[in-house]
Formats: C-alpha cells, structure tokens, sequence
C-alpha cells in the first residue's frame, strides 16, 4: 500500500453536551466534557492509521501545550509527522456542542492559517498513492496541492468542508468529492467532468450516495447507538482512501467505510471510536 498524505488541519477538540443553546448574556450549564484531538485532517489521518494505512501528516500547529499533545498523538499512531510544521500562533481549537449524537462547531483556526510559503508541497505529493484534503487550512494550499496531484496523477479525495464557494475549475480536478448532504446542496451542479470520478454524498445515518458515470448508487449505513457523531465524516474519508489504497473498488471502499464512520459515533471524541480493522471485521 502506497503513502496516505493527508494536508489540513490539526485541531483540540473541547467538548460538551448541553439540552439547549444558551441565549446572549445567559450562562448554561454542559455536562459531560470532553478534550480530545482533533481537526479533520488529523482526524482523517488517525482513522487512515487506525485502519493500517501507511499515513503522512501535513499540517501547522501552535507553540503551546495543545500543539504538543496533537504532535504527541499524531506519533502514537505511527503516522509520519515530518511535514507537521509549528506557527507562533496558537494550535486550532474546535469548541464542540454535542445534542443526542449531534453537533454544533466552531472552529478557531490559529495555526491552521498560518502556512509557510515554502513548504516542499511537490516533493511530499509526488510520490503519494492518494491525497486527502478538507477546507480548514488556507485555500491557497488546497489548490496548489490539487495542481501538484493532477500533475503526478495522484488521485485527490477532497472533503469540502466548511463548504465554500469553490470554483467549478477547481472542483472538477478532484477525483473523490466527499460532501455531507447540506455541503451537496451548495456546490456546483455537473460536478462529473474532467477529473472528477465520483461524487460520494454522505448522509449520516441513511447512509452514502455515490454519483459517478454509471449514475446514483445508495450504499446503506451500518445501524449503531450514536454517542457522538464528531468525526464520522472524518473517519469515512480516511477508512476510505485505506480502502482503496488497498485496491477495493469504489462500492466495496464506501462499504467499508461506511463500517468505519458508523463505529466512530459509539464513543465520545471525534478519534476515540475509530475502529481499528479488526473491530471492523468483528
Ligand atoms: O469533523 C470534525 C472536526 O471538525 C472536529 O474534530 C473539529 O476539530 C473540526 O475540525
């Protein structure tokens, strides 16, 4: 199996649950706190790792105490962190608020927007068997990584999230684009052009639709007790690119994968249930 080289963000998650939200000027009581690692491009890498893949890091984190344990952690997988690069800025922080399995977010970037100018972006992508992407990192980078991707033909899985206004141009050199089903509804319409060999629309517990060439297949979720659906989204791209680096085609990675980003919401944190293979098995 070729490098997994996810670019992107490396965040702490702080979590909690609440029943409401609180108004201005009210305090309410969370319960049930949580702070664990996080960032979708972390979290695809750890789920990558988890899964056996052989899994790059790229990423920024902050001169603090959090940048440490997000590099400490990255390291516990196994995962090659010598592209994790440090900013004087503080590390990404995501403030989470969990409702009955679901999530609100939002994310401080920090680190995460402060990108080199210089980054050895060719050589880390050249030799990659596929490139995983999302939108919390400077665009700019985003788009030069799929320029060197499309130059090597290395192909790009490509999470749109926080979904943005991105140019049909650039949509249509990706090969797998991953939208939830919101993030569907606000990009472009004829994304199968060019490059573009699927469109895979992740809808949570009804599972995925993929659009490709042959038309709509629906690939149904795995049911499980949701705890906490951080993450899920994460664990479907990284479980996916595993498996398809491993050589299933793309019906039998989103399978897989849909196994994945189901037993990631059974535990709170959006790493802590990423299965390993043998739990998938199981
Ligand atoms: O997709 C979940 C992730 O989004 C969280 O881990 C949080 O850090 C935000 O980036």
């Amino acid at each position: 199996m070729g490098k997994i080289v996810v670019i992107g963000s490396i965040n702490v998650d702080i979590s909690t649950e609440l029943n409401d939200l609180p108004q201005i000027g009210e305090t309410i009581k969370g319960s049930n706190v949580s702070i664990s690692p996080g960032g979708k491009g972390a979290n695809q890498a750890v789920a990558a790792a988890k899964l056996g893949g052989d899994v790059m890091m790229v990423g920024m984190i902050g001169e603090d105490a959090f940048g440490a344990d997000a590099l400490a952690n990255l390291n516990s997988h196994c995962i090659d962190v010598t592209n994790v690069w440090t900013a004087s800025e503080t590390t990404g922080l995501a403030m989470i608020l969990r409702e009955n399995g679901d999530n609100r977010i939002i994310v401080a970037s920090g680190a995460n927007n402060a990108w080199p100018v210089d980054l050895p972006l060719e050589t880390i992508i050249a030799n990659a068997s596929i490139l995983l992407l999302q939108n919390e990192i400077p665009f700019v980078v985003t788009e030069k990584a799929v320029n060197i991707a499309n130059l090597y033909n290395v192909p790009i899985l490509f999470d749109p999230a926080p979904v943005d206004h991105f140019p049909l141009s650039f949509l249509r050199k990706i090969t797998y684009l991953t939208p939830n089903e919101t993030e569907f509804k606000q990009l472009p319409e004829d994304l199968l052009q060019a490059e573009t060999k699927a469109v895979l629309v992740t809808q949570a517990k009804h599972g995925v639709e993929i659009h490709d060439e042959t038309g709509i297949t629906h690939v149904p979720a795995f049911p499980v007790d949701t705890v906490d659906s951080t993450g899920a989204g994460d664990t479907f791209n990284g479980a996916f690119a595993v498996a398809l680096a491993s050589g299933k085609n793309v019906q039998g990675a989103v399978t897989f994968a849909n196994q994945a980003a189901a037993l990631s919401t059974t535990k709170i944190g959006a790493q802590k249930g990423m299965p390993k293979l043998n739990e998938i098995k199981d």
